[in-house]
């Protein structure tokens, strides 16, 4: 299985609560890297254009009212199997339906406030991971 690069981002809601280096910790004893990552509070341009894909449903004045609420932290996960394991890793979208375990089970408390992103295939994270940072911002491959 090659290495994989995926995005993730800590939502304003697990930001508030103080819990980065304790998801930072799950990802690093499921094997995944951070190599590369930054603060940024979002402005609405930056949220409505990562979230594109969505525009056109019901909820997506909420997801970006929401994602510019706060600050949120944003990284490059890499390692093997890294877009699945870190969909597994974050459990479903809805916490109510999270696995135990998973950081939202742990972390999130609604299906809007749900502590954690990440790319669902390869073509997002490609998207995702260069709409945050550029080339050289990402550390090189083991
Ligand atoms: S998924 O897994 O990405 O396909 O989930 P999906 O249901 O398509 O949801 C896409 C993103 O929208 C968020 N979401 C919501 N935000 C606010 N209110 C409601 N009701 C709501 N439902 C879904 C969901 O958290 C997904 O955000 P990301 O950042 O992709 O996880």
């Amino acid at each position: 299985m090659a290495v994989e690069h995926t995005l993730s981002i800590i939502k304003p809601d697990a930001v508030a609560k103080n819990v980065i280096g304790e998801i930072y910790a799950r990802f690093e004893k499921a094997g995944l890297r951070i190599v590369a990552a930054k603060m940024q509070h979002l402005s609405r341009e930056q949220a409505e254009g990562f979230y594109a894909e969505h525009k056109e449903r019901p909820f997506f004045k909420d997801l970006v009212d929401f994602m510019t609420s706060g600050p949120v932290m944003v990284q490059v996960l890499a390692g093997e199997d890294a877009i699945a394991r870190n969909r597994e890793l974050m459990g479903a979208t809805d916490p109510q339906k999270a696995a135990a375990g998973s950081i939202r089970a742990d972390f999130a408390s609604s299906i809007d406030a749900n502590a954690v992103h990440g790319s669902d295939s390869a073509t997002s994270a490609e998207r995702e991971v260069a709409y945050f940072f550029s080339d050289d911002e990402i550390c090189p491959r083991d």
